[in-house]
């Protein structure tokens, strides 16, 4: 039973995040995800999802998932190893590695899920306590999925450090430090793109280190991928090292139609290790087919249209430059991720309730989520967004700005 205690303690921990100001407000749509959405009857301009493709009610995707629909049915009611693979998930498994130029692919309903096998799976020896602990570089603002993937890790055989945040130098005197420990296995493991900065890593001098200290390069680029490099393969493509990273994991819930389901690729050995051991794959039920089939339309969508991702570059162009012109101080960069800083957690929220209510939704971030004193509002850009939508959005920014004197 729920006794009056627990009732207590569970709503007074939620009024204490009202009361620190960290309360997390939803916004209930109405409408499909798009660059305009409804709230009730009311449109207004999104620039907060990571639609960044636009993908995520495009008709080509939504009659992928609405075929797999009529032949697959609807669930699939097992977990892969049981009754739950299909040739679709075979496909997308293929189609995910292909992309990447890498020998194979595992999906899992999450890439939060993926993030959390692969850690545990790995530092998890079936050998027990007698095998040699192994060792992680893990950078100090990577996405909370790598964090929890690592707490996930039974036993005592791995040793973590966290390196300063995409500061090779730093990470190069720790590997060089533990040089002559033998480690089982050394394992670096970072986000290709930081969501709160839209920055990503320096990917070419972690393969670089990866290669000199022998230690298996991991990539998070669930912002990166459908976003980043010539042709969407992310950002290690964008920084030219695309053959060089060993395991990446991957989300098609963001760019590549938005609904949900990740993965991780790599080698063939990897792959074939993960589907025995990793556990969210082994216990949860198969990814459904809808979501598979409309994610297989978007991989094809984005190497057939590649319109998209230049329609997408140049709407983030414009508006980095558009919002710099207005005033305003941003991180500088090309990613569609634009952080607009305002460093003070009460003007930034201020800031996005002004900003709603004239009809442009976008997120705020402070502390914790982003450092002490660097609060700012996160705008992210589409390819699906029409000038006039980036123009009403920098109108609107400026009005509000200007009122709460963020600029002049
Ligand atoms: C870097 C990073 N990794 C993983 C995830 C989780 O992705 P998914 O929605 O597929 O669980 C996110 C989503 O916020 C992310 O930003």
């Amino acid at each position: 039973m729920y006794t009056k205690e627990l009732l207590d303690f569970l709503t007074s921990e939620v009024e204490q995040l009202k009361k620190a100001g960290r309360f997390k407000n939803e916004l209930s749509l109405t409408s499909a995800q798009g660059p305009r959405v409804k709230v009730g009857d009311r449109e207004v301009l999104m620039f907060a999802s990571n639609n960044y493709l636009g993908l995520a009610a495009h008709p080509q995707i939504v009659a992928a998932a609405k075929s797999s629909l009529d032949h697959f049915g609807f669930g699939l009611s097992s977990v892969r190893f049981i009754s739950g693979t299909t040739v679709l998930h075979q496909e997308l498994e293929k189609a995910a590695a292909d992309f990447l130029e890498i020998e194979d692919a595992i999906l899992f309903s999450s890439c939060f899920a993926a993030n959390e096998a692969f850690f545990a799976a790995l530092f998890t020896p079936l050998g027990g306590e007698e095998q040699k602990p192994s060792v992680i570089y893990t950078d100090e603002l990577n996405h909370a999925s790598i964090i929890d993937g690592l707490k996930l890790v039974r036993g005592s055989h791995l040793v973590k450090r966290i390196y300063p945040h995409n500061n090779p130098v730093e990470l190069e005197k720790m590997l060089a430090e533990d040089a002559t420990t033998p480690y089982q296995f050394k394992v670096i493991a970072t986000d290709g793109v930081f969501s709160m900065e839209g920055e990503l890593a320096q990917l070419p001098r972690l393969a670089g280190l990866s290669k000199k200290f022998q230690a298996l390069l991991f990539v998070d680029d669930s912002h990166g991928l459908g976003v980043c490099g010539k042709t969407g393969r992310g950002s290690a493509e964008e920084l030219g090292v695309l053959g060089e990273i060993d395991v990446f994991s991957g989300t098609f819930s963001k760019a590549l139609g938005g609904a949900g389901g990740g993965f991780l690729a790599g080698k063939k050995e990897l792959i074939d290790f993960l589907r025995q051991k990793a556990r969210p794959y082994t216990f949860s039920n198969s990814l459904s087919t809808t979501i598979v089939q409309g994610s297989l339309a978007a991989i094809k969508l984005l190497k057939e249209q590649p319109d998209l991702l230049i329609k997408l570059k140049d709407n983030t162009l414009y508006f980095r430059e558009k919002i710099k012109a207005a005033g305003f101080k941003i991180i500088e960069g090309n990613h569609p991720i634009v952080p607009i800083m305002t460093y003070d957690a009460a003007i930034t929220q201020k800031m996005s309730q002004e900003l709603l209510k004239r009809g442009l939704y976008v997120v705020g971030l402070w502390f914790p989520v982003v450092p002490e004193g660097q609060a700012r509002l996160r705008i992210q850009i589409s390819a699906a967004h029409l000038r006039t939508d980036l123009d009403q959005a920098i109108e609107i920014l400026t009005a509000v700005g200007q009122e709460l004197k963020i600029i002049k």
